[in-house]
């Protein structure tokens, strides 16, 4: 929870406030353990099955039962006349509105609630602060300017502790290592339920039954991730380094940086990187390795789509990519992968004319909890090119990779690969004869003329994939890089080429540049 914004906010005198959270009974105890016994005495809660009732009352009610209700404010404007009505006699009181996306909606609403922060705002004895608390933040034009708005970050280490320990005691069991690394990221309702699925999972077992077992939380976890279409989990089971050609620097540093996220190497002092870019030409294998990056870390590679957190509910983008962003971290350690990140990251700058500044504030919440989140997770971002990249997120990256055309050898790579997947012997075939045939071409455009020539073989009757066929579609397919020059070019020129070093400047070559700057200089026309 964001308690010090929160308490910064009460204690200011803010007049009003709305909290956004998945989580509103959370909040309400939140509420009162901030207000403690004498302020509790003066906050009341608008519940549209109760109407305004003490917020003590409707806590108690939970174990009591009683439903009590409070039958003059069972509408929002009965509550709202109450509460304008109200003389908080010198003191300070709080409201709880309860379904804000329920009432805000209504210009009537709005003139009600406006007219009580009107009246604290021109009468300085009457001190009322209004709390709506909500799972998104709808706040018409009217209001925007008096209300401050906190989102929920999801439960915090010592909360996640106190609550794991609270359980264990009441199971009578034993408090697990490293209870708040292995809850992160869940809501209280969540952690309980994994709690006591574990207990259950766990009861006839005959040394150590009813315990808080560790991969019964983290298999939790990942049913979780897998609930949700905020973010999608990759399946990088079948993806593996061999299925990449050439990236042998790309490879090399994957396999040296896995050992950052190893207990020896963490133990050793190894920081994970927090972001990786890999930029380059349409289907030379940027996907490819991001993935098969994921299988040598062995870690998960959850993909965020900017596009799909977007939504047309007022307030809606800026909740979801919280919630994503604590799914992440109930995920970690794991990758996050932005592909296409020059699109789905884009539209930051012209935001504020073209959707009222959401994607700037979405692009914002996300490049911050990047700086701040200390969860081990790595920024993966997949691009084509960086016109539109924010800097910000291009400056973070601790490693940028450039991800050429493939050169001769790496063709040959490619070849290989390809031709075993469709089952066969890349021995059978002259590898440089086919190379050469494929010149500017990328994996991807190899991959297809292999199986365009699969086809052409099969209906002229052939044994197996023919070498003449195969060479012949190689040579014709047109070559989507010559279409390209132009970003090719910008791309060229950001990354920039030392000879001394045989290397890029802003980004290192994925592959090997072969002392010349690579492939892709050929198109620019300056190789
Ligand atoms: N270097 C490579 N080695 C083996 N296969 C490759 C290689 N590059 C591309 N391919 C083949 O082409 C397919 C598309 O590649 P991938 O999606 O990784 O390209 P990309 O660089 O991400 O392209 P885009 O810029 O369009 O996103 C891969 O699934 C793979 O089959
Ligand atoms: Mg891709």
């Amino acid at each position: 929870m964001a308690t010090p914004e929160l308490v910064f906010h009460l204690r200011s005198m803010t007049r009003a406030i709305f909290f956004v959270t998945d989580e509103e009974d959370r909040f309400i105890v939140k509420l009162t353990d901030v207000l403690k016994a004498k302020f509790c005495e003066r906050a009341w809660v608008y519940n549209a099955a109760l109407g305004l009732i003490p917020i003590k009352n409707l806590v108690r009610d939970w174990s009591t039962r009683a439903h009590t209700i409070d039958g003059d404010t069972l509408g929002i404007h009965d509550t709202l006349i109450k509460i304008y009505k109200d003389d908080p006699k010198e003191q300070q009181n709080f409201y709880v509105i309860t379904d804000p996306e329920r009432w805000l909606g209504d210009a009537a609403v709005v003139r009600r609630v406006l007219n009580i922060l009107h009246q604290g705002h021109q009468d300085n004895k009457t001190v009322k602060t209004l709390i709506f608390v909500g799972s998104r933040k709808v706040i018409p034009e009217k209001l925007s300017r008096y209300i401050e708005v906190v989102h929920d970050k999801g439960l915090q280490p010592e909360e996640i502790q106190r609550l794991v320990e609270d359980a264990a005691t009441n199971l009578k069991t034993a408090v697990p290592k490293d209870a708040q690394g292995l809850f992160k990221g869940l809501t209280s309702y969540e952690a309980m339920m994994a709690i006591s699925q574990s207990i259950i999972a766990t009861k006839s077992d005959p040394v150590d039954p009813k315990r808080i077992e560790p991969s019964i939380i983290a298999d939790f976890r990942k049913r979780q991730l897998k609930k949700t279409d905020l973010v999608q989990q990759i399946d990088t089971d079948s993806v593996n380094f061999n299925q990449v050609g050439g990236a042998a620097r790309f490879k090399e540093w994957a396999a040296k940086t896995k050992a950052c996220w190893t207990p020896e190497g963490r133990k050793f002092g190894l920081k994970p990187p927090k972001g990786v870019l890999c930029v380059g030409v349409w289907g030379c294998g940027k996907s490819l390795s991001v993935k098969a990056m994921g299988q040598a870390w062995g870690l998960p590679v959850v993909s965020l789509e900017m596009g799909k957190l977007r939504s047309s509910g007022v307030g809606e983008s800026e909740a979801n990519i919280y919630r994503a962003i604590r799914i992440i971290e109930s995920a970690a350690p794991c990758i996050v992968w932005i592909d296409e990140a020059e699109k789905s990251l884009s539209g930051g700058a012209s935001s504020a004319q073209s959707d009222a500044g959401t994607t700037s504030r979405t692009i914002g919440i996300l490049s911050t909890w990047l700086q701040e989140t200390t969860s081990p997770v790595c920024l993966a971002m997949t691009a084509n090119s960086l016109k539109t990249l924010p800097v910000e997120f291009v400056n973070r990256m601790d490693e940028r990779f450039f991800f050429d055309m493939p050169s001769e050898a790496d063709r040959v790579d490619i070849l290989k690969i390809h031709l075993e997947k469709v089952g066969q012997n890349a021995e059978d075939f002259d590898l440089a004869r086919l190379a050469e045939a494929s010149k500017l071409m990328v994996g991807r455009e190899m991959e297809q003329a292999i199986g365009a020539a699969m086809v052409e073989s099969y209906t002229q009757k052939k044994a197996g994939l023919d070498e003449d066929i195969l060479a012949t579609e190689l040579a014709r397919k047109p070559r989507i890089v010559k279409t390209m020059v132009d970003e090719v070019k910008e791309v060229l020129d950001w990354v920039g080429y030392d000879p001394d070093a045989d290397d890029g400047v802003r980004a290192r070559f994925a592959g090997k540049p072969d002392g010349k700057g690579g492939t892709l200089k050929l198109i620019a026309g300056d190789g």
